[in-house]
Formats: C-alpha cells, structure tokens, sequence
C-alpha cells in the first residue's frame, strides 16, 4: 500500500485490533510500553520517534475504563511533547458516553469532561464507531468522525435471517439506528418504549409495531449487563413474537452475568464486533465481527487526505 508515512501506536485495550488494522495497511504497530509504578501510577513510552509525523493511536475506552483513558491521554500527551505533527485518537468504543447530561443535580457530565481533557492533552482530530448519541460531537471543539458498523453487522447477517423479520429497537434512543438496519435488511421496525424504574432498572411498556409470529433482529448500539436485551426478549415473546431472536450490537462490553441474561432459548445468535476485545471464549451463539477492516480504511483515507463519507454507506 503506497501510502504517506504515519505511525500506528496501540494502547493496551485491545492489542489484537490494533494488530488487524496494521496488517490490513501492511504497516507494522509502533513499538511503546506502558507500565505501573508500584504505587499504581501509570507510564507510557513511545519507543521510536514521531517528530513531525501523523500518528494514530488506538485505545478502547473499555473496561477498565478510566485506566484506559489515561492510558491514552498519556499516549497523546507523549506524541505531543515528542513533536509529532498531528495526533489522532482512533476510539472504537467511546465509554463514559451515557453521562452525556446530568441526570439529577449536584452531577457531573463526563462525556464532556472526558472531551475537555482530550483537548487539554492537545488531540487533533478524535475517530470513533456508534457514538451513544451524536450530539456528543458537541463536546469536542475538534474534528470527530463517528463511523458505524451497522454495514459490517448487517453484511454478516443478512444471510442468516429468516424472511419477515423485523428489527427492534430496545428504546427510543435507538430508533435512527433500527431504521439503519431495517433500510438494509429490507425489513420492518419495532420499536419498544422503555420506561426507568430506578437508577438501575428499567422496564418496557409497550411494543409499537407489528412482531406477532415473526422473528425479531434487536438491536442497539452496545450491550453491557445484558439486562436491556433481555427485557426486549421478554417483552417481544409477550406480545407474540416468533421465538426466533437475534440481537445485534456495535460494542460488546458484555459485563459479568450478561452471558447468563442472553443465553435465552429463543436466541440464535449474538452479534457484536471487536471494538472491545472478546472475552468470552465459550458462548455458541456469541458471533464476534472484525471492525479493522473499516477502521484502516478510514485510517487510510485519513492519511491520504480524502473524503471518508463512503465508510458511511
Ligand atoms: C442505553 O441507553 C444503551 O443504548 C444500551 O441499551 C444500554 O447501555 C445497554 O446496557 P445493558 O446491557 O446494561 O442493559
């Protein structure tokens, strides 16, 4: 691949990714370290120059979040101080995101605040997948560009889907992206209107649309506990739907006990991709799709100065 020179540093989220994005753009990941003083502080070294250069890190804000995120910061922070010519944080999974407003006083908005310490460290330019909301761009007085892996979930499964399904939104957050699937699957939408109990549980109300007899494909933009997926399960097989359910999702964060929520007889499959690397080696029905095609491609286009708005088709 003829491409300018750029450097591609990882952080310690998700070195496998890292590595599919370097091998799809022939490149090698740059060499750095990261390590714990005993007291538990953490340091970054970048272990070959960047003067002058364009650098790509890549670090999923995923469990444990805010280890990962200083851990970046400290990478941006070192680019920076070594005089690298633009720095661009490649961030397939944007964690502190639902902290996008207060939800009660005395609160703090952390996705803001997680922008404003981006931008304190000097980043240039932020590139990440399925946002939690897009109004979050807001935030950042940089360029942001939000990718979306809807194709590459809908491409891996189209095949698989029986005729009539209809894709579900859990709430109605996710609604934009149920149209997204639904526009490339050719299928209907439900949506489910979800309401919050209490700071920990929620519930669902209604289900507005047609699922009686038919198989449902749930969707939604990340899957943490599992316990938003399983109330749609429930909520769908109430009101009639075909037990035939697959779920798909850009991040799965896939806490502890989320297996056990989704492991529902009337789920076939589990999608997710690898913005946050796979933990679960033994769930039959969890299929995990690679996003490095997408994020090299946009790496690409990036280091050569075009246009990446045809990722978003
Ligand atoms: C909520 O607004 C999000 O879009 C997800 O539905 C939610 O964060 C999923 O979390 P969990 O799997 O813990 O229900």
């Amino acid at each position: 691949m003829n491409l300018p020179n750029f450097a591609l540093f990882s952080g310690t989220a998700n070195p496998d990714l890292t590595g599919a994005i370097g091998h799809a753009l022939d490149r090698r990941v740059s060499p750095s370290r990261v390590e714990h003083f005993p007291d538990g502080e953490l340091s970054v070294h970048l272990d070959e120059p960047v003067r002058g250069q364009s650098v790509f890190i890549v670090q999923s804000l995923a469990p444990p979040v805010t280890e990962n995120l200083f851990q970046l910061l400290l990478f941006v922070d070192a680019c920076r101080r070594a005089a690298a010519g633009r720095v661009t944080a490649i961030v397939p999974y944007l964690g502190y995101s639902r902290a996008d407003r207060r939800h009660a006083r005395r609160e703090p908005i952390t996705a803001s605040m997680v922008a404003s310490l981006f931008q304190t460290v000097g980043l240039d330019h932020l590139v990440t997948l399925d946002m939690h909301t897009p109004q979050i761009e807001g935030f950042y007085h940089l360029p942001v560009d939000a990718l979306t892996a809807v194709p590459s979930l809908c491409n891996e499964i189209k095949d698989r889907l029986s005729p009539g399904t209809v894709v579900v939104s859990p709430d109605e957050g996710r609604v934009k992206m149920a149209g997204e699937f639904a526009g490339r699957l050719g299928a209907t939408v439900a949506v489910l209107q979800k309401q919050r109990e209490s700071g920990t549980e929620t519930k669902i109300i209604q289900v507005i649309g047609d699922v009686r007899d038919r198989p449902c494909l749930i969707i939604d933009d990340m899957i943490t506990t599992g316990g938003t997926i399983a109330n749609a399960i429930e909520a769908l097989l109430k009101a009639g739907a075909r037990p035939e359910i697959t779920v798909a999702a850009a991040h799965g964060v896939l806490t502890n006990g989320s297996r056990a929520r989704l492991c529902h007889p009337a789920v076939r499959e589990v999608l997710v991709t690898d913005t946050i690397a796979p933990t679960h080696s033994k769930w039959p029905q969890l299929r995990v799709v690679s996003i490095a095609p997408l994020l090299a491609a946009a790496i690409q286009r990036l280091v050569a100065r075009e246009s990446i708005a045809n990722l978003f088709q």
